[in-house]
């Protein structure tokens, strides 16, 4: 019987499902990297999130090893390079968290609008600072996306919902789709010089890496207000930190940061800033979907041989 290890905090559904596809599974979630070595060799599966670091090092120590499955979207955690070299499939689940992330990006650039975190903050310490707080609307506003793919699609669904303009820029978006969604396809200078809000969904890999280099922020629309519920390292924060400080970006708004956790950065200091430690896909829903999905892909994979979203 093919075994599994589940090494990071999931939902119980995963457990109960991979019980009743007639898999052994073990649920280990906080394993320290060595502890991690020490027994990964007994496993046919391992089920993570993004805590669980799976280095070539701990592939090395897994000869029985046919399988990776994240419990959420990026695989930044997972070598897979080196679990490719070696036959072990990696598999993550796309869809399960998309709704979730985007309803936090759209949270996000409400509370940028309206500075709610600060206004929060002011109020419960007794101030009554109604002249501090004065905000912009989203109406009429435009929203700039840089990727429409699962996540960036679903909030261009919201934002046309809230009668923003939506331009979008992703090579992989067609003209039908981008008609489909109510969305302007646009190239990146034309984004950046019209975007009142951006935001960005998309992977980080090479072509995307600091996609909002200097440079770029240069290029951006003076009181552009920026959301990054994507991934640390599309965005050069030293440059945002000086666009912010000058008044050239009016706002951002980052769940994710270039080091995480992120538990001190120059950023932190500015009021016009507001930070969430990686929650985009934190809701019970979410995680409950993502861990169905990788239980079951990962059953279907060691049962039948059959593979989705590898
Ligand atoms: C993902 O890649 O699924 C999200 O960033 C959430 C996470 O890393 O847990």
């Amino acid at each position: 019987m093919a075994k599994i290890l589940i090494s990071d905090k999931l939902s119980p559904a995963a457990v109960a499902i991979f019980e009743r596809r007639g898999l052994e599974v073990d649920f280990k979630p906080g394993l320290a990297p060595a502890e991690l070595r020490a027994i990964i060799g007994n496993y046919d599966g391992l089920a993570v999130r993004s805590a669980t670091k799976v280095t070539r090092e701990v592939l090395d120590a897994a000869p029985k090893l046919r399988v990776v499955g994240r419990a959420g979207i990026g695989v930044d955690n997972v070598d897979v390079t080196s679990a490719t070299a070696r036959g072990v499939v990696v598999m993550n689940t796309p869809y399960g968290n998309a709704i979730t992330t985007a309803e936090h990006a759209i949270a996000m650039m409400f509370a940028l609008a309206r500075q709610l975190p600060d206004a929060s903050t002011s109020t419960k310490a007794g101030k009554w600072e109604k002249n501090r707080f004065m905000g912009v609307e989203l109406f009429g506003k435009t929203l700039g996306l840089i990727g429409c793919g699962n996540i960036g699609s679903i909030v261009a669904d919201r934002a046309v919902g809230l009668k923003m303009k939506v331009v979008a820029f992703d090579p992989f978006l067609s003209e039908k789709r981008a008609v489909e969604l109510g969305v302007e396809k646009v190239e990146l200078e034309e984004l950046f010089s019209r975007a009142d809000f951006l935001t960005l969904h998309t992977p980080l890999t090479e072509q995307t890496k600091n996609i909002l280099s200097r440079e770029n922020i240069a290029k951006l629309r003076r009181g552009v207000r920026i959301i990054n519920c994507a991934r640390g390292g599309l965005v050069d924060e030293a440059a945002l930190y000086d666009a912010l400080k000058s008044g050239h970006v009016a706002g951002a708004a980052l769940d994710v940061f270039e080091t995480e956790p992120a538990t001190d950065s120059p950023l932190f200091a500015l009021e016009n800033v507001i930070c969430t430690p990686h929650l985009g896909a934190a809701t019970a829903e979410a995680q409950e979907n993502v861990a169905l999905q990788v239980a079951d892909q990962m059953a279907d994979f060691l049962l039948s041989g059959a593979v989705s979203n590898a």
